[in-house]
């Protein structure tokens, strides 16, 4: 085994596990850049997503391989020979490509797979043998591994060393154990395990209990060296172990966890903002370093402590996850040269003619608002229009008074034709939201509607972030704009377009139904 003792991998499943969540999906392009990102702030693998799960799936994974320069790519199969196939196919042109199957070995898990304990490790034996033959980098996982009993946890653990398995995960899959139980079982099982010397520990944990991170770092200090993680924490039910919190938690208590990673820590926050921006997940406020509120300080006792000596109530920078101190509005007189430097210093290089798009409306923006602040830019910088989107919003007037009903005239092209109508609802917002469904008829049902100030004062920006369900498939949308009809409707037509790219991506004709990790029939 390659020496990592002072070493802990970073291995991100945003794009897998992240994705999955319902709601989180994310288009190609999207899934494209965020994995760009990652490999730019040094995560040593990325899981790039499910190749079997759908067409869309097994195209991304394929893009990313070929296009990463320095990570891992790993993908994600079950334990069975088709899965596996299409996971290597998908990742086999990476520099560094990764199989990594799995199976519940839970009493629940074989249940549900109607299993015994010796047909599930045959199973085992059979599925690594056959990755191992396709790739000399296999990682192994056995499924709710902190509810398996112990006996058999570390049979299965044996046999997919045994076969070949480089390394080995021991999930969390439910958020189910505690700091001292995750080092534990790590360490248990390095001493008791045959070939365990041979071999890296992961540790992959779930927030059900708010304890990912801990329980991450617990793992690690067992002897895990490899933290399994998502940008933001972002996963099913209450997420994943956050990246930034076990990154910069190692890089502020080294002291008493001395391992180090290889990311840019600098590059943190820039890429949060993006995965909140794809996701449609926001950030909460008080979120640890990600958060609006992580580095502000309100209170009078805090703010003259912190005029006095910054340590006083922090333990790390701003800057260490690449938050630039306080920065001077642009206004309406600002130039091009003026609005590239301004990105540069916020981590976004774009290309001329993406510079030349932002700039239209980033002026735009500074006509209907005396200060651009830094969020406005960065709400502003990724507000275009995906090439393939089948609807476009063209104009929008809205009625508004005391007395409704309220009305919203709306051009709105479709596959490149102009339709109009004139709708009206309960408010504004309802009233435009029919007028898109006068035009455009859809089963869609609306899960969520959200909107936040990206500044303060009356003429801030709103982001609104809306969520929609169609057939058990659910798309996120969200824009940005000062006025909020216009953003909310904007939001809405991108969610639409996402289902819609969705619905493709599982047509009729496509031999490959989706699927989740978690079906249970193979
Ligand atoms: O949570 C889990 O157990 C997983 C596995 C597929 C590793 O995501
Ligand atoms: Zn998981």
């Amino acid at each position: 085994m390659t020496n990592y003792k002072n070493r802990v991998l970073i291995f991100d499943t945003t794009l897998r596990d992240g994705e999955q969540s319902p709601g989180a999906t994310m288009t190609h392009a999207e899934k494209l850049e965020i994995a760009e990102m990652l490999d730019d702030m040094g995560v040593d693998i990325i899981e790039a997503g499910f190749p079997i799960a759908s067409e869309g799936d097994f195209k991304a994974v394929s893009e990313i391989s070929e296009r990463t320069k320095t990570a891992s790519i790993c993908g994600l199969a079950r334990a069975n020979v088709r899965d596996i196939d299409r996971c290597w196919e998908a990742i086999r042109h990476a520099a560094n490509p990764r199989i990594h199957t799995f199976i519940g070995t839970s009493p629940l898990h074989r249940d549900m797979h109607s299993l015994t304990q010796d047909a599930m490790a045959e199973r085992i034996h059979e599925a690594v043998t056959h990755a191992r033959n396709l790739s000399d980098n296999v990682q192994w996982s056995s499924m709710d591994a902190t509810r398996t009993e112990w006996d058999y946890l570390k049979r299965t653990v044996e046999i997919a060393i045994k076969a070949g398995a480089s390394t080995i995960n021991i999930p969390d899959t439910v958020g189910y154990t505690a700091p001292m139980e995750s080092s534990d079982l790590i360490a248990r099982l390095i001493a008791d395990v045959d070939g365990a010397k041979n071999v890296v520990f992961a540790t992959h944990c779930h927030n059900d209990l708010g304890m990912a991170t801990a329980n991450s770092l617990a793992a690690v200090i067992g002897g895990a060296r490899q933290i399994e993680c998502t940008i933001n924490g972002l996963g099913e039910r209450a997420g994943n172990t956050a990246l930034e919190e076990v990154v910069m938690a190692l890089r502020v208590r080294h002291d008493i966890m001395p391992w180090d990673t290889r990311i840019d820590t600098t590059k943190i926050m820039n890429i949060s903002r993006r995965v909140a921006a794809v996701s449609g997940f926001p950030v909460q406020f008080n979120k640890a370093i990600v958060g609006k509120n992580a580095f502000a300080h309100e209170s009078g006792i805090h703010q003259d402590g912190m005029l006095k000596n910054r340590e006083t109530f922090e333990v790390m920078r701003p800057e260490d996850v690449g938050l630039s101190g306080t920065s001077l509005p642009m206004g309406k007189h600002s130039g091009r040269a003026a609005l590239r430097a301004k990105l540069a210093a916020l981590g976004i290089e774009l290309a001329d003619n993406q510079l030349n798009d932002v700039f239209v409306r980033f002026k735009d923006l500074a006509d209907r608002k005396k200060e651009v602040f830094d969020d406005d830019l960065l709400a502003l910088v990724h507000q275009n229009d995906a090439e393939d989107d089948r609807l476009r919003l063209k104009s929008l007037a809205v009625v508004c008074g005391t007395t409704g009903p309220q009305k919203a005239d709306m051009v709105l092209e479709i596959d490149g034709k102009d339709a109009s109508v004139s709708a009206t609802g309960d408010g504004p917002v309802d009233a435009t939201f029919n007028a898109v469904k006068a035009l455009f008829p859809h089963d869609a049902r609306l899960q969520l509607y959200q909107v936040h100030a990206v500044t303060e004062g009356t003429d801030a920006q709103a982001t609104v972030s809306v969520r929609m369900e169609e057939d058990g498939r659910i798309a996120t949308g969200q824009s940005a704009d000062t006025d909020t009809v216009v953003a909310s409707a904007k939001a809405y037509i991108n969610a639409l377009n996402r289902l819609l790219v969705r619905r493709e991506r599982s047509a009729p004709g496509s031999d490959i139904k989706e699927v989740s990790y978690k079906d249970a029939g193979e």
